[in-house]
Order: C-alpha cells, then sequence, then structure tokens
C-alpha cells in the first residue's frame, strides 16, 4: 500500500455537559484511493467524528488533534485553515442532508457554488457539469431539478443531489456519512458503483461511515469499528468477515441479518451502549463483553498488527474460531 493520503492523529471531542469525551484518540491513515469503512452502534460517534476530522464538530463540542494531508499538517481547531482544506480537497456526504442546504436556494446553486467560486468555472458550464452528474444519479430532467428548492425533494432525491456535489469538484477525499441510507436498493446500487469508480478511476480514498455492516464489507479495503467514542479495531475486510479480533467486532457481526439463519433468533449484544452521561474506565466494552476479566479494568492499549491494522483488546479473539462458527463462511 502506497503511503497515506490522510492520517488522523489522536482526534478527541469533548462537550461540557458529557462525562466522557464524545470521541477519544480516533487515529487512522488513509492511503490514496482507499476505502475505509466506520461502523459501529447508532451514538458510537461516527457522524462526531466525520464532522471534526473536517473541523466542523457540532455546536457546543470541542474537538483537538490533527490530520496530515499529503505533506501538511492542520490542527483541526484552525477553522479557517481547515475550512480552506476542505473548500479545495474533500467532498462530504451528510447524514441528513437537508440539514446543510440552504431553503432559500435553489439546487442549482447549492451544485454549482464550489465551482463556480473555489473553482472560478463559468456559471452556464457549472450547470451544464451539475446537470450531468445529476443524470449519473439516476435523476430524469435535471436541468428542471436545478431550478428547484430543497423542500421540493424526497429525502432519496436529496441524498442523491448531495452526493452529486460531493462529487462535482472532483476530490481528493470523499467523506460519506451514511451515504446510501435514504435509498431504495437499486439506487443504492448505483451510488455505490459511482463511488467505486471514483476511487478506481481518479484514486479518491473515502471515508464511508455506515451502521450497514454487510454494505461496509462489500464496498471497503478496510473497517474501522467504533464503541462508545473510540476505535476499537480496525481490521482488512477479510479479517473482520470473519469476526475480528475484538470481541465487539465478533458481536456486530453475530447480529446481522442472514437468510440461511432465517429460522433462528437473531443474537443481540446484551446490553446497552454507554451514554455520554456516564464515565467510563477502562475498556469501553467491558460492561457487554463475554470475555472481561479483572485486566479490562485497565484501557487496553492499541496492539498493531501492522500501521494500518490493529485492535484495543487484553483477550483478542482469533478471527474465524467463533464457538458458533457463523462466520465460517466468510
Ligand atoms: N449537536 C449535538 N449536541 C449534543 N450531543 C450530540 C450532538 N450531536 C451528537 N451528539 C451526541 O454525540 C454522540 C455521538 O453522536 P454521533 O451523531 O456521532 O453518533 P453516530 O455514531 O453517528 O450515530 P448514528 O448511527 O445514529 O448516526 C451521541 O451520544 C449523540 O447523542
Ligand atoms: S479488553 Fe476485556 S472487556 Fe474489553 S473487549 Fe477485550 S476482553 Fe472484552
Ligand atoms: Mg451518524
Amino acid at each position: 500500500m502506497s503511503e497515506s493520503l490522510l492520517t488522523v492523529d489522536g482526534l478527541t471531542v469533548h462537550l461540557p455537559s458529557a462525562a466522557r469525551p464524545v470521541i477519544a484518540d480516533v487515529s487512522f491513515a488513509l492511503a490514496p484511493g482507499e476505502c475505509l469503512g466506520v461502523v459501529g452502534e447508532s451514538g458510537s460517534g461516527k457522524s462526531v467524528t466525520a464532522r471534526s476530522i473536517l473541523g466542523i464538530p457540532p455546536a457546543g463540542m470541542s474537538a483537538s488533534g490533527t490530520i496530515q494531508f499529503g505533506s501538511h499538517t492542520y490542527d483541526v481547531t484552525d477553522a479557517e485553515t481547515m475550512r480552506r482544506w476542505r473548500s479545495k480537497h474533500v467532498g462530504v456526504i451528510f447524514q441528513d442532508p437537508a440539514s446543510v442546504m440552504d431553503p432559500t436556494r435553489t439546487v442549482g446553486d447549492y451544485l454549482t457554488e464550489v465551482l463556480v467560486y473555489e473553482r472560478r468555472m463559468r456559471r452556464t458550464e457549472a450547470l451544464l457539469k451539475a446537470a450531468e452528474m445529476l443524470t449519473s444519479m439516476g435523476l430524469s430532467d435535471p436541468r428542471a431539478l436545478l431550478d428547484r428548492y430543497p423542500h421540493e425533494f424526497s429525502g432519496g432525491q436529496l441524498q442523491r443531489i448531495c452526493i452529486a456535489a460531493a462529487l462535482l469538484p472532483d476530490p481528493d477525499l470523499l467523506i460519506a456519512d451514511e451515504p446510501t441510507t435514504a435509498l431504495d436498493n437499486t439506487t443504492q446500487a448505483l451510488v455505490i458503483d459511482l463511488l467505486d469508480r471514483a476511487r478506481r478511476e481518479r484514486q479518491v480514498s473515502t471515508v464511508f461511515i455506515t451502521h450497514n455492516l454487510e454494505l461496509a464489507l462489500a464496498f471497503c479495503d478496510r473497517i474501522a469499528v467504533a464503541y462508545a467514542g473510540r476505535i476499537v479495531e480496525i481490521g482488512d475486510t477479510r479479517t473482520v468477515a470473519r469476526g475480528g479480533h475484538h470481541p465487539y467486532t465478533d458481536a456486530l457481526l453475530r447480529c446481522q441479518p442472514d437468510v440461511s439463519r432465517r429460522h433462528e433468533t437473531l443474537p443481540v449484544i446484551a446490553g446497552q451502549p454507554p451514554t455520554l452521561a456516564q464515565p467510563l474506565t477502562g475498556c469501553v466494552f467491558r460492561e457487554r463483553c463475554p470475555r472481561a476479566t479483572d485486566a479490562c479494568v485497565e484501557l487496553p492499549a492499541w496492539t498493531a498488527e501492522d500501521e494500518r491494522l490493529g485492535y484495543a483488546c487484553v483477550h483478542p479473539m482469533t478471527p474465524g474460531t467463533t464457538p458458533s462458527g457463523v462466520h465460517d463462511a466468510a
């Protein structure tokens, strides 16, 4: 694997009212053209991680840490530098497209903003490019759509418009937060194919955030597993598909519906993820972990398999050896 395009180092986010960091010491590297999936339960900090990498944590939260992009290192608290970096290099697909679109401006304005103001493209040319991109997203009559306002679209249409806006300026890096959640299966396949082509043809690196582990396994090169604001494992897709090293990775995989086991009761992970009101000490998964021992009262160190793969667990599993054998077919 070639040198990293993006390296995130020690990203930590605090919320004054919370008893623990919203995300803590998130670190990973991404190579050109690589796709890293970020998976985890609702509330595990996936969206806060995405926004903080971009230098725009949610209101009321403060982020610290650095990102290295190419040969430059940026402090995520340096708002103006981060804004310039984003507009030049990054395409962003937000989880809730409606929340980032100005309801008083047309979709055409939204789609062409970066091309016209940052890339100095003529507006007519930018609109033509935007219409082509909407067509490739499976939206018909794109010229008419450009004159419409966000409230005139369905959730799935808005999500595709948001994806088009992210891809239009030919970014080097794509941060995609649940990009296909609001889409039907056919449109999801179309969008995934577009993202895949951007990765293969233009070496676009992607951070692909999803709660859909199956989709992440199908699309990504590596998977980062998030729990209670921490990355507990980063594994290559094949290893994660076999249960990974971390008991939470294994538990997540067991919870995936599987048509071949449709008559069995779907396993669930006992207990609930900790809220932000709960201070955490030791391993974050300790309260729900079937392998927990007294050794887990200390925060487990990161065991690096190599510079790109590793896990935080003192009693790691051997991938593919889950007693029930549910991962053996992977
Ligand atoms: N603006 C905010 N103000 C206060 N707390 C917030 C805010 N945004 C997120 N949180 C809290 O931060 C934690 C992480 O939220 P985040 O949105 O990153 O979760 P997520 O993993 O993206 O979940 P989901 O899969 O549901 O999108 C949660 O406990 C959430 O309640
Ligand atoms: S460190 Fe202990 S509690 Fe945490 S995942 Fe590993 S075995 Fe479970
Ligand atoms: Mg989210």
